[in-house]
């Protein structure tokens, strides 16, 4: 495959190669010297139009441990503020020598848009699009429930084959919540949304998953919680739910979690309302793996520029040479 625009884009083969080569790849990137020799000599560039801390700063680790050569660009400060088009700014990428375009964009649709238009020849990955997707972000996701629900009960594989996750809050304009709810089915699990009915998208009873408006009756049943932050910025002010009446109903607290299985987990995607959909007592406890998403994040980045770049899935290791 060349670009990564959707979870959709994925086979259950697919996910779980690039799972296995995360994994690889944090084995190898755990030692003094991160880095490694592997995308030496290739380009990739950051091209953020939307705010973003995570996602951005992980891409460009990620980039920086495989030695490749990272150009960042925020739109903030660029010539986009002139009115220059997404074309126009592709193609001065392209003059530039862009092996990998890291997109994030306000418009759902941009990184395919990047990725159609022969504008540029490099890969493209979505790195959060609208409310479309976030394929990377659901990567992750899953590879820390692989990694965390393998230890419990019968065990977790190489998919997440019949476990329960429930997803939980602005649906609607969740990127994160769509590429989830793709990639999660993909691997095996049963994905439950709940949220109030004014935050469930219209058309998602096509969704591969099941609908729910009552957080206390889904818990005890959930291997892992995923927590979703209400997009304010997204909603005219007819749609923002009180945060009070929003927090007694869909937040997360200590009261809440205690209802859930003893191994089941708590994951959020930052970044937090602390105080709205979950409590600074869950975000901070031992269940929550919000700073561990993050870290796994690095890995999950290095292994999609990786795959993407031409290199070998797991399995003939990527090489452990140090990077001079
Ligand atoms: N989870 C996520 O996409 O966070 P950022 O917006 O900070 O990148």
């Amino acid at each position: 495959k060349h670009h990564l625009i959707s979870a959709a884009d994925l086979t259950r083969d697919d996910a779980v190669m690039v799972l296995d080569t995360a994994q690889e790849l944090a084995r190898l990137a755990d030692r003094p010297i991160k880095k490694l020799p592997t995308l030496r000599g290739r380009t990739v560039v950051n091209l953020f139009f939307e705010d973003s801390t995570r996602t951005r700063i992980s891409f460009e680790a990620a980039a920086k441990r495989l030695s490749a050569d990272v150009i960042n660009f925020s739109a903030k400060g660029s010539s986009v503020s002139k009115g220059e088009s997404l074309k126009d700014t592709a193609l001065t990428l392209e003059a530039m020598g862009a092996d990998a375009v890291v997109i994030r964009h306000h418009d759902s649709g941009a990184p395919h848009r990047l990725a159609t238009s022969g504008w540029i020849g490099g890969s493209v990955v979505n790195a959060g699009d609208g409310t479309h997707e976030h394929p990377t972000q659901a990567l992750l996701d899953a590879f820390t429930l692989r990694h965390r629900l393998a230890g419990s009960g019968d065990g977790v594989g190489r998919d997440l084959t019949g476990r329960h996750i429930t997803i939980v809050g602005d649906i609607l304009h969740s990127r994160v919540a769509r590429s989830n709810v793709l990639l999660l089915t993909t691997l095996g699990a049963e994905v439950t949304v709940v949220a109030p009915p004014t935050l469930i998208p219209i058309g998602s009873e096509g969704w591969p998953c099941s609908v729910s408006y009552d957080l206390d009756a889904v818990l005890p049943k959930t291997d892992a919680v995923m927590m979703l932050r209400v997009q304010r910025e997204r909603m005219t002010a007819a749609y923002f739910p009180t945060e009070r009446e929003y927090a007694r109903r869909y937040g997360l607290n200590g009261e809440r979690m205690a209802t859930m299985p003893e191994h089941a987990v708590v994951l959020h995607p930052g970044p937090m309302n602390r105080g709205m959909e979950i409590t600074a007592e869950v975000a901070d406890s031992p269940r929550c793996t919000a700073v561990e998403q993050v870290t796994n994040g690095v890995s999950v980045r290095m292994a999609v520029l990786y795959l993407l770049l031409g290199g070998a899935p797991a399995g003939p290791a990527p090489s452990a040479a140090p990077a001079t």
